[in-house]
């Protein structure tokens, strides 16, 4: 339908034009996480300043769905608290498995992902970026 399609627009956009991809030097945050079904592989820095994420890149090689959902989600925690980027990776746990989420806050595009949770192979792709960002602030 309509939406599958702009969806689908979405995450090829986000695959194409990828938004904050690189790395960010200086004292930033540096994870490196792979998947270990397919070993793709992701390099994700965030600069954090009192507790709010104040610039987050991301650096890999992986299939599109990993590479969009790395570029949305590092839009989606910039300039957010550590508590509300945890909270949206959250709200995408849930996505992904399919259950209702709680889309009262501003979810930028991370929603053009939600068909994802109707492949389960899939999901792990999804949901790399945002096991690198809660490992992160997890050890900060
Ligand atoms: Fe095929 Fe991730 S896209 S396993
Ligand atoms: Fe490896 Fe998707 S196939 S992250």
């Amino acid at each position: 339908n309509n939406l599958d399609t702009l969806y689908r627009q979405v995450i090829m956009d986000h695959y194409k034009n990828p938004r904050n991809k690189g790395i960010l030097e200086d004292d930033s945050l540096t994870i490196h996480m792979n998947n270990p079904t397919c070993g793709d592989r992701i390099q994700l820095t965030m600069k954090v300043e009192d507790g709010i994420v104040a610039d987050a890149k991301f650096d890999g090689e992986g299939c599109s769905i990993s590479m969009s959902s790395a570029s949305m989600m590092t839009q989606a925690i910039k300039g957010k608290t550590f508590e509300d980027a945890v909270k949206l990776s959250k709200i995408f746990s849930d996505m992904m498995q399919g259950k209702d989420y709680d889309d009262e806050i501003d979810l930028g595009d991370i929603e053009a992902l939600q068909g994802v949770s109707k492949f389960p192979a899939r999901i792990k792709c999804a949901t790399l970026p945002w096991k690198a960002m809660e490992k992160g602030i997890n050890e900060s």
